[in-house]
């Protein structure tokens, strides 16, 4: 089983949940320095003040990607580091730590995938509207100008933002991620529709400055799994997970047919007719730039069902005593393979994987190493999955793990680890978990000795 010979093998992180140095170096506040401040949202009081304090030892770090034979690394720029007030003066100290984090991935030979925003929004600008505010876009174009020019020369590929479902959803509806809002539908419509608008502008100000380079963005897939494995149960569930029926703008159809055609869901429109904000000429033009990939990140899917009316749901039950992550999260390769054809379908480009794996029970053992059986299994799963799409003639082009490090896992702070790489919070020690060792050998031999 071997996958493409240009095939990309990378893993992911986030500024905000790596880099510590919140107060460092002129680094402005974000909206989640700001939340983990209030001390009784995320698990223990814990914060990103010093997280894998990565901002220190990003060398280390780089070392490490190298000894596990990463060909990318995907990474975020906290834009209060490099903008404390997020628009206007730029920290000088900030840029500087990308640039030689980017020197250092380029002398590595690790292909730097660069994210302009995952979730790290300056407070500053969220005191003057955030989202709802009609400049919001402007702001967001002028930061990826600046990153642009700065970074053009070194980045291999941008993407906009992350999962822009969740920090709008749960961020600016269900408050339970920074900012906290609990906005109206109302409110929320309009601010995911300058996050669109953002996502343009910001894909123009990057290709006007870079010739050569590739730009995404990695919104989340939310695929519904089929019931089972019949023609009709697939079609049910595809049909399903491109619809707009959720309370949060969680969908994918809300966020990815503007992006990749232009407009739009016809089901949405409906559903929200009476309070759409205002669509202005050139907005859709502006939303739906040519990109060069599809991302997506993806780890557990629900289960179709039909409710008692005959209405779509994702409420489908699954077996007692499955197998689940350390999170409760539930194993589901099968529902990957079918997100991959889906998109493949949907939309004709090449597609990265952006972020994919597991939270495990994982600590220091006895003799010294860190045994994670758990996640070598469901990374093996997922790749399966990827490649029986592959051999189908899907595109995918890259798989980027979810994460390098044990890392903050937002509301659940330090207590979730991710990572292919054990971080040992008190003393800051890395161990590359059997996991880590287990993938350095799968991109040693591009996926030849996983088992078909
Ligand atoms: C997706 C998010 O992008 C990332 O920040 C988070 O840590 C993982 N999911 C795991 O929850």
């Amino acid at each position: 089983m071997t996958f493409p010979d240009d095939f990309m093998w990378g893993a992911s992180t986030a500024a905000f949940q790596i880099e510590g140095a919140a107060y460092e170096d002129g680094k402005g506040p974000s909206v989640w320095d700001v939340f983990c401040e209030r001390g009784d949202r995320v698990f223990e009081g814990h914060t990103g003040n010093i997280a894998c304090d990565h901002y220190h030892r990003w060398q280390e770090d780089v070392n490490l990607m190298k000894e596990i034979g990463l060909q990318s690394y995907r990474f975020s720029v906290s834009w209060p580091r490099v903008m404390p007030d997020g628009k206007g003066a730029v920290n000088q100290a900030g840029l500087d730590f990308y640039d030689r984090l980017l020197d250092g991935l380029c002398d590595a030979g690790v292909k730097p995938l660069c994210t302009l925003f995952h979730w790290d929004y300056p407070q500053a600008l969220f005191q003057q509207g955030g989202w709802l505010n009609d400049e919001s876009s402007n702001w967001f174009a002028d930061y990826a100008a600046l990153l642009a020019e700065k970074f053009g020369d070194r980045v291999h590929a941008w993407m906009t933002f992350n999962e822009p479902q969740l920090f709008i959803g749960s961020g600016h509806k269900a408050g339970a991620f920074a900012p906290g809002l609990r906005l109206s539908m109302r409110e929320l419509l309009v601010t995911a529709h300058n996050v669109l608008l953002s996502h343009g502008k910001a894909v123009q100000a990057i290709r006007s400055r870079c010739s050569d380079t590739q730009i995404g963005w990695a919104p989340v897939f939310h695929a519904i799994q089929p019931e089972s494995e019949s023609a009709e149960d697939i079609q049910k569930a595809r049909d399903f997970t491109f619809s707009t029926w959720r309370d949060d703008l969680g969908d994918n159809s809300w966020w990815c047919d503007p992006v990749y055609h232009g407009h739009y869901p016809e089901d949405g429109l409906k559903r929200w007719e009476n309070i759409l904000p205002p669509i202005k000429d050139g907005d859709m033009e502006i939303i739906h730039q040519p990109l060069d990939f599809f991302a997506f990140n993806q780890y557990a899917s629900a289960l179709y069902a039909d409710s008692a009316h005959g209405e779509p749901t994702d409420r489908g039950v699954r077996g007692v005593g499955r197998p689940r992550t350390a999170f409760g999260w539930d194993i589901t390769p099968q529902a990957f393979y079918h997100s991959l054809k889906w998109i493949s379908d949907y939309c004709d480009l090449p597609i990265l994987v952006t972020e994919n794996g597991c939270s495990n029970v994982d600590w220091v053992s006895l003799d010294g190493a860190v045994h994670d059986p758990q996640r070598i299994d469901l990374l093996h799963r997922y790749l399966q999955a990827t490649h029986e799409a592959i051999s189908e003639g899907v595109p995918v082009i890259g798989y980027c793990q979810w994460s390098l490090f044990d890392n903050f896992e937002w509301l659940a702070g330090y207590s979730q680890r991710f990572g292919l790489i054990h971080v040992d919070y008190e003393t800051q020690k890395r161990t590359l978990k059997d996991s880590a060792l287990w993938y350095k050998n799968v991109i040693a031999t591009n996926g030849g000795e996983l088992i078909p």
